[in-house]
């Protein structure tokens, strides 16, 4: 049914107009986005969802109309008639920019103030000032682009998944703690004083429940609640497309879950994404990229220098070596010209990362580098034809044990690709990440803890090195990279309850405190269990990378900021001393971690 203003029916949208409407009374609803006053002669560009089309209030409208042309401001909210006619000076710049609409009426149905910031496609406001406006953010075109492809991604997920037999189930938000690592929301009862619901990490544990319930293929878009430190990927709260399978080992979840991106991308983007996505394990994802999210955009992959390394007299490298660790290199193609200045923020990049320092050499005629003092000429020479470096390039090396040297050096790479500019808009690569470590080990904690969550089964034939070398066990894990970016993430699950069991005790839980916290899991696991798995992908960081945003921020209508609150409602915020009561809650002493001044 057309919108009805006093009468006004809308017969099209804005945006929606083309030449072949020339001639046609039309009626259109929207927001003034400019109004241009010539004297007896006013131009206003009408905007709604779909676009923006010209208005003209000239000598053949009405003189109604024309009065009311010229009371118009931005932001404004008009009902207008009139017949679309050719423009006599038509404007490339814009969609409609032939044709425009000839007033024969024109209403204001709601005045504005003026905005804060103008309402444009890449709005030079601050990002808190957007924020505090959300809804005048929200109307801006780029805005309103990335609300759109967030629709058709969540409906591409709806769509496909039914296809293929998935069941969207809901799952609680006031449940129980599960899992995945970060702190809980938490919900106090009213009924249950001095107890609290958790908001769920993730579905989870009650996915799990529905494979053994026996519903073979779960889906779902849900809302999953972390109180983690934000980054420009992380949200306290955020979007999943979840989903878990039956009966399945990887290959079925990971086979689904291309199919399911290779749709994402054609409806999206127009995009056709290579099959089968490339896979890559942990392992060696680790050894050339230096990441277990490797960005593939781009080469400049690591290299072990070890052996080269192992004949200089260098005590870095020395101490390195005898300690069990690497010596690395990344080849930064062209990086001799980099000024002494680019180059240490390179190895600040390093440090930031945990390396002690970078070293660095150009093997040029007359080479340049931060330990020549320990070089022969000759040193120079074979490390280049060791790392395929010629005399224009950098050698950026880190000694350090495995996962300092991986990660400084992976970072290097990563900054080293940004400054050449090797990252080009509308480039996609995807790759499959697989056969994580099953643990983690935690210097603040002082023990393993388990790298994806505590269900994920391990590699049948790592299984008998549980107890004996618990580090160098494999998970059935895999995780779905997207330009360097964690997309999503699953795992075939243990349901096997002694399995279970051992994993608990593996990771610090006796026999009680696993009863206590999953207790009604390992009841369930009593009842007949099938083999099933499952994964998950972050829904508005694919928006984010579907639509190359800079935040995931611009994927969200109503985000968080920094310290987890909201700008324009001013959540979180102090609650009635009455709520509390009934609560039996009392605030002994604040401590304020907002940052806020
Ligand atoms: P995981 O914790 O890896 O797995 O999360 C899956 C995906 O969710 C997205 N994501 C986030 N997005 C925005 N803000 C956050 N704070 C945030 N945290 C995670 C990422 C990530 O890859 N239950 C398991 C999945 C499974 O095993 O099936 C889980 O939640 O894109």
């Amino acid at each position: 049914m057309a919108d009805t203003i006093n009468g006004l029916k809308r017969t099209n949208m804005c945006g929606e107009l083309t030449e072949a409407d020339i001639g046609k009374s039309v009626t259109l609803m929207g927001w003034c986005h400019k109004n241009r006053d010539l004297g007896g002669l006013t131009f206003i560009t009408l905007r709604d969802r779909t676009g923006e089309i010209q208005l003209v209030a000239g000598p053949d409208s009405a003189e109604a109309v024309r009065e009311a042309a010229v009371k118009v401001r931005s932001e404004f909210v008009l009902a207008v008639q009139g017949e679309v006619a050719l423009r006599s000076a038509p404007n490339p710049k814009m969609k409609t920019g032939t044709i425009e609409v000839n007033l024969t009426e024109l209403r204001i149905v709601s005045e504005s103030q003026t905005p804060p910031f103008y309402i444009d496609e890449d709005c030079e406001a601050n990002e808190q000032l957007r924020l505090k406006y959300r809804y005048l953010d929200l109307r801006r075109p780029d805005m309103q682009r990335n609300m759109i492809l967030r629709h058709r991604i969540a409906k591409s997920a709806r769509d496909y998944f039914d296809e293929k037999g998935f069941l969207e189930i809901e799952t609680p938000m006031l449940g129980k703690s599960t899992p995945e690592g970060a702190r809980d929301y938490l919900v106090p009862s009213r009924v249950k004083q001095g107890s609290f619901f958790a908001l769920p990490q993730s579905p989870q544990l009650y996915k799990q429940l529905l494979m053994l319930a026996g519903y073979d293929r779960y889906m779902q878009i849900a809302k999953c609640f972390r109180d983690e430190d934000l980054r420009a990927d992380r949200q306290p709260e955020f979007t999943q497309i979840d989903l878990e399978m039956s009966f399945v080992d990887c290959d079925d979840v990971m086979d689904v879950t291309e199919g399911f991106i290779v749709k994402v991308f054609k409806d999206t983007l127009g995009i056709d994404i290579p099959t089968p996505i490339r896979r890559i394990t942990w392992q060696e994802a680790q050894e050339r990229y230096g990441s277990d999210k490797p960005d593939l955009r781009f080469g400049l992959e690591l290299q072990d220098i070890s052996d080269w390394a192992k004949t200089i007299d260098f005590v870095v490298f020395k101490g390195a070596l005898e300690a069990g660790g690497f010596v690395k290199a990344v080849v930064v193609p062209g990086g001799a010209s980099f000024s002494r200045k680019e180059i240490d923020a390179l190895g600040e990049v390093a440090k930031l990362y945990k390396a002690k320092g970078m070293a660095w050499v150009v093997p040029s005629a007359e080479p340049r580098g931060s330990f020549l003092k320990f070089l022969q000429p000759d040193d120079i020479s074979a490390l280049a034809a060791k790392v395929g470096a010629s005399a224009d390039d950098l050698i950026c090396i880190v000694a350090d044990n495995f996962k300092t040297v991986s990660g400084s050096l992976g970072q290097v790479r990563i900054a080293a690709a940004e400054k050449l500019g090797l990252i080009k808009k509308g480039d996609f690569k995807l790759c499959w990440v697989t056969e994580f470590p099953m643990f983690e080990w935690s210097d603040e904690e002082g023990r393993f803890m388990a790298m994806h969550h505590p269900f994920t089964c391990p590699m049948y034939e790592d299984i008998d090195r549980l107890e004996s070398d618990q580090g160098s066990v494999r998970s059935r894990a895999y995780d779905i990279v997207l330009n360097g970016c964690e997309l999503g993430g699953g795992s075939i699950r243990i349901h096997d309850r002694e399995l279970q069991m051992r994993i608990f005790k593996l990771l610090g839980f006796t026999e009680e405190s696993a009863q206590e916290q999953f207790g009604f899991l390992l009841d369930a696991f009593r009842y007949g269990v099938p083999p099933h798995g499952g994964l998950a992908i972050g829904l508005d960081r694919m928006v984010m990378l579907l639509g190359e945003m800079n935040s995931i921020r611009d994927c969200i209508a109503f985000p968080k900021v920094q310290n987890s609150s909201d700008l324009m409602t001013e959540a979180p915020a102090p609650v009635a001393d009455k709520q509390l009561d009934e609560l039996a809650i009392s605030i002994r002493e604040i401590v304020d971690n907002s940052g806020e001044e």
